[in-house]
């Protein structure tokens, strides 16, 4: 699906960025995987390189926009182009609002939605250049709907679905189209610890309408169709991957009894 493609993963490092890189690579691009962290991010490099493609790795901090700027200038001197960059960058620092540092809020809107801005602005103009081009940014369902209790990130998560769709308008005139993929539950090295505890694990499980929460690599499937040429008419989008999460809150909401009529849901 992306032959000869040229794709920069920022947070290419670890989780969905890692299965993003992965599943590129296995479909053709070349990759540059982008990190704050270049142990891990030299992980990536390797699993790119064993798909048979070029991978390089860029060590940078997404909030920096002189780091954005490097990252699209090394993967030009790397590849001779950007065609893709899926923006996957964060740190979540939860915290109640009532007493959440200054600087926690800082930290998360600079690397998540500050970060992707600066991204897509840098590897962006590349594309415009040449007039084609596909940005993805992961966002979450966090953004869609009130995540509580952690920080400023379901205001990042939700500014970067906007974000998206403001350069989706801008630019996909112009032949750089920019969408977003809003993931619900992941098991990553993000949300690991939670996953740990069994009772957790199926109780999170159990909210999602098609019964088990995501891997890094159903989140990727959604990220490279969007890359891909096979997303050529869809500029503008958000797109849930979540197994229906987002949408089910009146399945966990009791009392389905219309006019003496009791409907149970089940999962089995
Ligand atoms: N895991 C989930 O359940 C879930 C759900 C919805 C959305 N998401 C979103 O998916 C994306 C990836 O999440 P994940 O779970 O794979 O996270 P992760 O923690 O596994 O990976 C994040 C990567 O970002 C890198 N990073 C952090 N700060 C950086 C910076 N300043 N500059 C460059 N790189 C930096 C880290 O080193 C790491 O490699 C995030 O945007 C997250 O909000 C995740």
């Amino acid at each position: 699906m992306l032959d000869g493609k040229k794709v920069i993963v920022t947070g290419g490092g670890s989780g969905i960025g890692r299965a993003t890189c992965v599943l590129a690579a296995a479909e053709g691009a070349d990759v540059a995987v982008a990190d704050i962290n270049p142990g891990t991010a030299a992980e990536t490099v390797s699993m790119v390189e064993k798909q048979g493609v070029k991978a390089i790795l860029i060590e940078m901090d997404t909030s920096k926009k002189a780091d954005a700027e490097r990252m699209a200038a090394e993967a030009v001197d790397a590849f001779g182009t950007i065609d893709g960059l899926v923006c996957c960058a964060i740190k979540l620092v939860p915290g109640k609002l009532e007493d959440l540092p200054e600087a926690d809020w800082d930290m998360v809107m600079d690397i998540g939605l500050k970060g992707y801005f600066l991204c897509a602005q840098a590897a962006g103009r590349v594309m415009l250049a040449k007039g084609s081009g596909a940005i993805v940014f992961v966002s979450s369902i966090g953004g869609m709907q009130t995540y509580p209790l952690a920080g400023a990130y379901s205001i990042c998560k939700s500014g970067a679905i906007m974000l998206s769709k403001l350069f989706g308008v801008e630019w996909g005139g112009r032949g750089v189209r920019a969408n977003t993929v809003s993931p619900g539950q992941v098991r990553t090295p993000m949300t690991e610890a939670m996953f740990q505890d069994p009772e957790i694990a199926a109780g999170r499980a159990a909210v999602v309408p098609m019964g088990r929460v995501a891997t890094p690599e159903d989140i990727a499937e959604g990220c490279v169709f969007l890359l891909s040429e096979r997303a050529r008419y869809i500029t503008a989008a958000n797109l849930p991957i979540d197994g229906g999460q987002v949408e089910s809150k009146m399945i966990h909401t009791p009392g389905r009894n219309w006019g003496g009529r009791k409907i149970e849901y089940r999962t089995d």
